[in-house]
């Protein structure tokens, strides 16, 4: 089939490498000419497991190629999809303005019947202001093709989102035209193996799910950070209760994990567009209100835990292990080292951090922050730092040489925003260390 991906961020660049593997041909347009200069020669900006291989090989292949020119690329497709990003507004609302952008894009420049998939992350009521731009754009030219807007939103994970998008928990079609929905069904047929994953609904539906799921996730999550603290206070051990909860079938295990607080380009994000439109429709969403509160709480425990040991911290070195918002990627949006920095650099503290991945993405974004160092080795920021905080989860951190932990850090304390280790056995090492929601 033949596919035009429009936006080739996160959500566009794997929905049009992923597609292009199933042998369709894929054209992908997006605005930013040093992107996709870049995507032309076969590197892919952003650091995500196995995409960069698989858009070299369908670009060479001949089923993928990425343009500026929107002529060249909304005459392409069959199916469009619209993969671009839509930012949080100054009242938290998703900024729409790139994906009506794209809808008159598509109308400017649209040579046939189209079905127009909505991929991004969208408020409800998306899909209708997108058809009516479409239809508008099509009257200034005086031509009527028929054109039908799917709602698909993406469930992709950063750092898994190829492995995601080809083996999805469930496709999720938003639309009431059955021939728009029959042509979806055969691009999805490949990833709908062995059992049925093709979820349809109207498109309001399909988009309030997209938003529902990752705000239930988020609330997971501030539950369980909220439940790490009284556990702290009880003298409880939040992984045993977790694993205990967990086994409930009807809790799960998954995203049951305590920590340094919930980041990302998603969940924040999300989080405040579904208040946003709660509250436009003279709804206050209370439980959400309460997950985003404890979150903002959350991201300082780590700096209060330090406070807590070392006493005030201005003059102090704090070591850093982890700045991505989760491990596997170079993300930093809105991730909980920065607030954990912000803080320490507020108190007058100095900051010594490391990151396997993002310390570029880091040394760029922090740059003209007096007292904070990115050190490309782990046990280099350790040199006579006053503690060590872990903030993400990287592989590399779960077996480090404890031994040069204690001989290098001025004072052997690990805090610890992840529970990567156990306490009885950090004290065997001689290293005081402090998890979250676990006795230490
Ligand atoms: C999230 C969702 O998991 C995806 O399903 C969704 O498609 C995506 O947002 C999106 O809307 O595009 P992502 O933001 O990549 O994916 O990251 P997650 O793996 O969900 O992690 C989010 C944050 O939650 C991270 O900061 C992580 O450290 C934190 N987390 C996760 C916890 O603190 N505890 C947990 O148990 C799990």
């Amino acid at each position: 089939m033949k596919v035009t991906v429009i936006g080739s961020g996160y959500v566009g660049l794997v929905t049009g490498a992923c597609l292009a593997q199933t042998g369709n041909h894929v054209v992908c347009l997006d605005v930013d000419a040093a992107k996709v200069a870049q995507l032309q020669a076969g590197h892919v900006p952003i650091h995500e497991p196995g995409l960069e291989a698989m858009v070299r090989a369908n670009a060479a292949a001949g089923r993928l190629r990425f343009t500026l020119d929107a002529a060249d690329a909304i005459g392409h497709g069959r199916i469009l999809f619209i993969g671009v990003g839509t930012p949080p507004g100054e009242d938290g609302s998703a900024d729409l303005q790139h994906v009506l952008a794209a809808a008159r894009t598509i109308a400017q420049y649209l040579i046939g019947p189209a079905v127009v998939v909505n991929k991004s992350t969208v408020p409800v009521g998306t899909a209708d202001r997108v058809k009516a731009v479409i239809e508008a754009g099509l009257a200034e030219r005086q031509i009527d093709y028929p054109v039908a807007v799917v709602s698909n939103p993406e469930f992709l994970k950063e750092g898994a989102a190829v492995d995601d998008f080809l083996r999805p928990d469930r496709i999720v079609l938003g639309s009431e035209d059955e021939s728009a929905l029959q042509l979806m069904r055969t691009l999805y047929a490949p990833f709908n193996r062995n059992r049925e994953r093709i979820q349809v609904m109207d498109a309001r539906s399909a988009e309030l799910t997209k938003y529902a799921a990752n705000a239930m996730l988020a609330t997971r999550i501030s539950f369980m950070n909220e439940l790490a603290a009284l556990a702290e206070q009880v003298g409880a051990d939040i992984e045993q209760v977790r694993r205990g909860m967990g086994s409930d079938e009807r809790i799960g295990t998954h995203f049951l994990y305590a920590g340094a607080g919930y980041g990302g380009s998603c969940f924040p994000k999300d989080v405040r567009a579904l208040l946003h439109t709660g509250r436009e429709h003279g709804l206050q969403l209370g439980v959400l209100e309460a997950v985003q509160a404890a979150n903002a709480r959350q991201k300082r425990v780590l700096v209060q835990k330090l406070e807590r040991r070392l006493g005030p911290l201005a003059g102090r070195t704090i070591a850093l292990w982890g700045l991505a918002f989760k491990p596997n990627t170079d993300d930093l949006r809105e991730a909980p080292s920065l607030v954990v920095i912000e803080e320490l650099l507020e108190r007058g503290a100095s900051v010594v951090a490391y990151d396997p991945v993002a310390a570029t993405a880091a040394r760029a974004q922090l740059h003209d922050k007096a007292g904070i160092t990115i050190v490309d080795d782990a046990y280099a920021a350790l040199d006579g730092a006053d503690a060590l905080v872990i903030i993400t989860e990287w592989r590399e951190f779960r077996t480090p040489d404890f031994e040069q932990i204690r001989s290098r850090l001025r004072q052997p304390l690990i805090i610890d925003g992840r529970n990567l280790y156990e306490a009885d056995e950090m004290a065997a090492q001689g290293l005081v260390y402090e998890g979250v929601g676990r006795p230490s």
